[in-house]
């Protein structure tokens, strides 16, 4: 009982400080827009490796990989989140890359 308790909250934890750290990346990343209107993601992969790889290859969500998941569902749940999975905006993750980044998970 007592260690199921314990772990809950380490896991709670762990998860929100995720959240501010990713907060505080897309802050900077859209500061990084702001100053400079030509900032683009390069491709699917460096998008997932600094917004999604944080929580998906680390503890606190599902891995995504080797699981052909499909691209409409992964837009799907970028978009609205889904209970501890944040919503990302278009602001943050255009519709173009968005797209990219669904076919580069679903091919790995
Ligand atoms: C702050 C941590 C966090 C970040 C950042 C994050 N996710 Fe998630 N994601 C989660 C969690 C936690 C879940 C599980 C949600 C649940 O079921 O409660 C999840 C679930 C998902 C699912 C559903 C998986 C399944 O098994 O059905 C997809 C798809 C997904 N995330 C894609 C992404 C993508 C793509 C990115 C990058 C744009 C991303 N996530 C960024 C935490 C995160």
């Amino acid at each position: 009982m007592r260690k199921t308790k314990s772990v809950r909250t380490v896991t709670a934890l762990m998860l929100s400080m995720s959240v501010a750290a990713i907060m505080a990346d897309i802050g900077r990343a859209s500061a990084e827009i702001n100053a400079d209107k030509g900032f683009r993601w390069r491709d699917g992969a460096e998008v997932y490796s600094k917004v999604c790889s944080y929580c998906h290859e680390g503890q606190v969500g599902p891995r995504l990989f080797g699981r052909e998941l499909p691209p409409e569902y992964i837009r799907a749940i970028v978009r609205n989140g889904n209970r501890a999975m944040p919503p990302f905006r278009s602001s943050e993750i255009d519709d173009e890359s968005l797209a990219k980044l669904a076919e580069y998970i679903q091919r790995n």
